[in-house]
C-alpha cells in the first residue's frame, strides 16, 4: 500500500493507558509506507517503551526536550517543519489543556505550539473527564484553532467505566489520514482566486478613501485552499497582515490594479471575492499634496466593480464565484440583491454593525445565500475556522 508514499507523520504519544495502540497506528503507517517520528512524553514512558517504538518506526524517539543529543540532531522547530501532519494519541485530558492554553513546557507541547502544519488529536479518557466543562471548552478552543479531532469513541473503559471517551481504533485513524492527503491530491487540480482587504483610492499623494477591512478572513480563505492542495492566488489591497506563504500573493492598491490582476489571474475555478473594495474614486487626482484651506469639496466617481464585471464575463466567469456582503442593515433583502444582481453562486454575508464579529475582529459569523434559494449560516467562531468550512463546501460542489 502506498497510500501515504512521500508522507512525513509526527506522532506525539501522550501517557494514557491507550498508549499501546500507537504501536498499532505506527504499523499502519508504514504499511502505507509513511516515514513516522515520534515524540513521547514523560508520561507516555509509564505506558510504552522507546525501545518497542523504533523498533517499528525505524526511526528515533524524541523525548526530552533539554536532552543534548535532541538539540544537536533536530530541535523543535525542526522536527514541526519537518512532518506534513501531526497526531497526537492518545490526547489526554492533560494535553489538551495544555494545547488549549498555548502551554510550551516539553517537547510535545512545544512542537504541537510551533506547528503550521494540520493537526490531528485523538482524544482519549475517562468519560466523566471528556464530558467536563473544562474538557469541553479546550476542545472547542482547538476546533477553533483548527485542529482535526478524531473520536473518541463509546464504549467499555479501561477503568471499568462505560461512556464516550474511548480511542478510536488505529485503523479508522488511518483512513481518516489516507482521506486527508487523498483530498488534497484530488484539488491540486483545481485553481483558486481570491480578493481580499481594502483598497485605497488616492486623493493626492498622501491622501486616500478606503474601508474599513483587515482582510484576515480573506487571507484565512486563501490559506485553507492551499492547505487542501488548490493552486491559489491571493489578491490583497494594503493590510497589515504578513504575507501568505505558498500561495501567488500579490498586493495590489486600487481597484483598478485589484481588477487587473484579477484578470490577469483568470480563469479559475474558483473566486471568492472578500476584498472591501471602494466604490468610489476620486474624479481629479492632484499630483501635489492638496493644501488646506476652506472646505474642500471632492469630486468622487463610481469605481469599477470586479466581482460583478467577472460574474458576467463570458469567458472568465469562474465555476464558482462567490462575493461577500458587508451589511448593517436589512441583511437578508441586502445580500439576496447581491445574490441576483452581481450573478454570483453564492453570498457570504456578515452583519458589520457588531463589533465582536467582522472587522478587525479574530471571529466572524456569516450567513450563506446560495443561488438555489437556500441559505445556512455559521455561527460565531473563529475566521480561520470560517474559512475552512466556506472551503469545504467549495470542495464538495466542486467535486
Ligand atoms: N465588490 C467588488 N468591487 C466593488 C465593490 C464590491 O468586487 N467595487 C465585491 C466585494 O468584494 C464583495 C461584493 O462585491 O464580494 C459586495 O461588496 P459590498 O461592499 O458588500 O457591497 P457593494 O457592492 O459595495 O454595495 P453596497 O456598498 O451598496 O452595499
Amino acid at each position: 500500500m502506498k497510500n501515504l508514499l512521500n508522507k512525513k507523520i509526527l506522532l506525539i504519544i501522550c501517557g494514557g493507558i491507550s498508549a499501546y495502540k500507537c504501536l498499532e497506528i505506527i504499523r499502519g503507517l508504514k504499511k502505507n509506507n509513511s516515514q513516522v517520528k515520534t515524540i513521547l512524553t514523560k508520561n507516555a514512558k509509564e505506558f510504552v517503551t522507546p525501545l518497542s517504538i523504533s523498533s517499528l518506526s525505524q526511526e528515533k524517539v524524541y523525548e526530552d526536550m533539554f536532552g543534548a543529543e535532541n538539540q544537536s540532531e533536530m530541535d523543535h522547530i525542526s522536527l514541526s517543519r519537518w512532518a506534513d501532519l501531526i497526531l497526537v494519541a492518545p490526547a489526554t485530558a492533560n494535553t489538551i489543556s495544555k494545547l488549549s492554553s498555548g502551554s510550551a513546557d516539553d517537547l510535545a507541547s512545544t512542537v504541537v505550539l510551533a506547528s503550521n502544519k494540520e493537526v490531528y488529536l485523538v482524544p482519549a479518557m475517562n468519560v466523566r473527564m471528556w464530558e467536563h466543562p473544562s474538557t469541553k471548552e479546550n476542545i472547542n478552543i482547538l476546533k477553533n484553532y483548527g485542529y482535526k479531532i478524531i473520536g473518541p469513541e463509546i464504549g467499555d473503559m479501561a477503568c471499568g467505566e462505560f461512556g464516550k471517551g474511548k480511542m478510536t481504533e488505529p485503523n479508522e485513524i488511518i483512513k481518516e489520514i489516507v482521506s486527508y492527503f487523498r483530498n488534497k491530491e484530488k484539488n491540486k487540480k483545481y485553481k483558486a482566486l481570491v480578493t481580499a482587504g481594502p483598497t485605497h483610492e488616492y486623493i493626492d499623494p498622501v491622501r486616500f478613501i478606503t474601508n474599513k477591512s483587515s482582510g484576515k478572513q480573506g487571507y484565512e480563505i486563501a490559506k485553507s485552499f492551499r492547505d487542501n492542495g488548490f493552486e491559489t492566488t491571493l489578491i490583497s489591497g494594503q493590510t497589515n497582515l504578513e504575507p501568505v506563504t505558498g500561495v501567488n500573493f500579490i498586493k495590489v492598491s486600487t481597484a483598478e490594479e485589484m481588477y487587473n490582476e484579477t484578470i490577469n489571474n483568470l480563469p479559475a475555478d474558483v473566486a471568492i471575492f472578500s476584498a472591501a473594495v471602494s466604490d468610489y474614486k476620486v474624479k481629479n487626482y492632484e499630483n501635489e499634496k492638496i493644501k488646506k484651506k476652506g472646505n474642500l469639496n471632492l469630486n468622487l466617481t463610481k469605481n469599477i466593480d470586479i466581482l460583478s464585471n467577472i460574474s458576467k464575463h463570458n469567458s472568465l466567469r469562474p465555476k464558482l464565484t462567490i462575493g461577500f456582503a458587508a451589511e448593517t442593515n436589512d441583511l437578508v433583502e441586502n445580500s439576496l440583491k447581491k445574490l441576483e444582481e452581481k450573478n454570483c453562486d453564492w453570498i457570504v454575508a456578515n452583519d458589520v454593525s457588531d463589533s465582536s464579529i467582522g472587522f478587525y475582529s479574530e471571529d466572524n459569523e456569516v450567513s450563506i445565500f446560495y443561488k438555489n434559494n437556500t441559505r445556512e449560516t455559521l455561527k460565531k467562531m473563529s475566521k480561520s475556522l470560517i474559512a475552512k468550512e466556506l472551503v469545504n463546501r467549495v470542495i464538495n460542489k466542486l467535486n
